[in-house]
């Protein structure tokens, strides 16, 4: 097979929204490009609207006229699929359908030559099923581009069983040429970002369900995790529709493994047409103009008074406390060895969540006074007046819940109250990214790297999963999710290989002298 060249003659199957986008990256990198469209005119109507939009871009100044009229010079539309013959690279983006894109790549076969690469842009269909029955398979790989495909840096290269690894290899290098970021995936259903993704929603379908907090509040804390977008605001932003989808693709892909079981909440959006944004009304109404939310100023209090103040273990949350208690000249003492994080004051305590109610620890600890807090994993805990979650038992008095939320308030967080949910909203949703990312490197999908790139540029995470590991604890997030999957007594929770490994892994001692 002849090596792809820097510059392959491209041929885009379907003017959509994707391959449009797709002619025009490989445009802009210097690639002649035919887009083909089975519907007659759709390919000339793309490469119109392509052309408008260039001139809007010319017009801001983000692009000369002499770039935008030679990338448009560089697509052409035609009208048959016969005119891919001679090309270097075919990328398919037609309907998402398994028989419509086997039927377009064998009746290809017969027209290009055996040494063109062919890539298909599917979003969930396998790469070896489409394979299957090709001539040559060993030149057919997945090249899935994220929309809006000339903003989206992300690139999944991804080989399915009969795929040639050099030809993947040449394609990663082809997308770097496009000013793309390529990440290699096996295929496996969602590959990487639409697998690892899954919990982002699930955990806050799952509190949803059991009423634990209002969307917005979720959405909040959150966003104090540093995403940029709730999951609330994001799946009215993808359209329930949409999302329920492709949460029941992976669903039935993995033979209903109950890790990705949909949800009745999610469900009920869909069968009344409360798609989201596109339909007006989601979780949230678009009927109306929003009314921007004010969000009030953050007040740093002082901490609450207490005749014993003892802060026990480590971590940004007992940094904190310390250093106010310092400053205020509030004597405390200090337990970094405890089997807990968190302030213990006159013998109520406030703990950062391991997993377990608060009432399932005030039951353990013989204790009644017992709130918890959430994990504070943005890079420095987040700026003054970050939201954060925090709970506590039913039986817990009034005046501790009080100074439960003064003492999370004089640490620079925003408190918001949730029900005594298992693992709160942020430490269980990160949990679970972390132990999707794990399975997908365990079972040999992509490497950690791979993980954390295509989470931070294929949807914009704040951090990958692997990154949030580093500053977490792999051994901390095993104990969260054995007591999530304790409490829920279902598939959902179970701990990956991976991560118990990584748990279990003893420090390397230092090397012994002569050694
Ligand atoms: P679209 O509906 O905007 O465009 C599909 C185009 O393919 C239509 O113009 C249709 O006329 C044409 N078409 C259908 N069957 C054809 C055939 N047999 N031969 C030639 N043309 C044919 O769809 P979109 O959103 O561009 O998606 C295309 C592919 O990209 C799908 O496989 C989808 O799963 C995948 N994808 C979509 C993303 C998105 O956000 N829309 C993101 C990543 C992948």
């Amino acid at each position: 097979m002849s090596p792809l060249s820097p510059t392959p003659d491209v041929f885009v199957i379907g003017a959509g929204i994707m391959g449009a986008g797709i002619a025009l990256v490989a445009a802009q990198a210097g690639c002649a490009v035919k887009l083909f469209d089975m519907r007659e005119g759709a390919a000339d109507e793309a490469h119109r609207k392509l052309g408008t939009s260039l001139k809007g871009l010319v017009a801001k100044g983000r692009m000369s006229e002499a770039q935008a009229s030679a990338a448009m010079g560089r697509i052409e539309p035609v009208a048959h699929l016969g005119a891919a013959v001679g090309s270097g690279l075919v990328v398919e983006a037609i309907v998402e359908n398994l028989q419509a894109k086997r039927t377009v790549f064998r009746e290809l076969e017969g027209i290009v030559e055996p040494g063109c690469v062919l890539a298909s842009n599917t979003s969930s269909i396998s790469i070896t099923a489409l394979a299957n029955g090709l001539q040559h398979p060993g030149r057919f790989v997945g090249m899935h581009f994220f929309n809006p495909v000339p903003l989206m840096k992300l690139v999944e290269v991804i080989s399915g069983l009969q795929t040639d690894p050099a030809v993947a290899a040449r394609l990663a290098d082809l997308a770097t040429a496009w000013g793309k970021v390529p990440v290699h995936a096996r295929s496996t259903p969602g590959f990487i970002v639409n697998r690892i993704a899954r919990p982002y929603y699930a955990e806050t379908l799952a509190l949803l369900h059991e009423r634990a907090g209002e969307p917005a509040l979720i959405d909040a804390c959150l966003r104090g995790a540093g995403f940029r977008m709730g999951p609330c605001e994001l799946m009215d932003l993808i359209g329930h529709d949409t999302n329920f989808a492709v949460t029941e693709s992976v669903f039935s892909a993995n033979f209903g493994d109950r890790r990705y079981a949909p949800s009745l909440v999610q469900r009920e959006l869909v069968d009344g047409g409360l798609l989201g944004r596109k339909s007006g009304r989601g979780f949230f109404d678009y009927r109306e103009p929003p009314a921007k939310p004010e969000a009030p100023a953050h007040q740093t209090t002082a901490p609450p008074n207490a005749s014993r103040i003892v802060l026990r273990g480590e971590g940004m949350a007992i940094d904190r406390w310390s250093a106010v208690l310092k400053a205020a000249g509030v004597p405390f003492g200090t337990a970094p060895a405890s089997a807990w994080i968190g302030v213990e004051a006159d013998g109520a305590q406030l703990r950062l969540t391991d997993g377990r109610p608060a009432a399932q620890v005030a039951l353990a600890e013989g204790i009644v006074d017992v709130a918890l807090f959430d994990l504070p994993i943005a890079v420095g805990g987040g700026e003054p007046g970050t939201a954060l979650a925090w709970s506590a038992s039913r039986a817990c008095c009034p005046a501790w819940q009080e100074r439960a939320t003064q003492w999370l308030a004089s640490a620079g967080w925003a408190p918001q109250r949730l029900g005594d949910a298992a693992g709160l909203v942020v430490a269980r949703t990160i949990a679970m990214l972390i132990n999707e990312a794990a399975d997908a490197v365990l079972q040999g999908v992509c490497t950690p790297d791979a993980a954390d790139a295509a989470m931070k540029l294929g949807v914009n995470y704040p951090a990958g999963p692997f990154e949030w590991l580093a500053r977490w604890d792999a051994a901390q997030v095993v104990r969260l999710l054995d007591h999530l999957d304790t409490h829920y007594r279902g598939e959902r929770y179970r701990a990956s290989p991976e991560l118990r490994q990584r748990a279990w892994a003893i420090p390397a001692a230092p090397a012994m002298p002569g050694h």
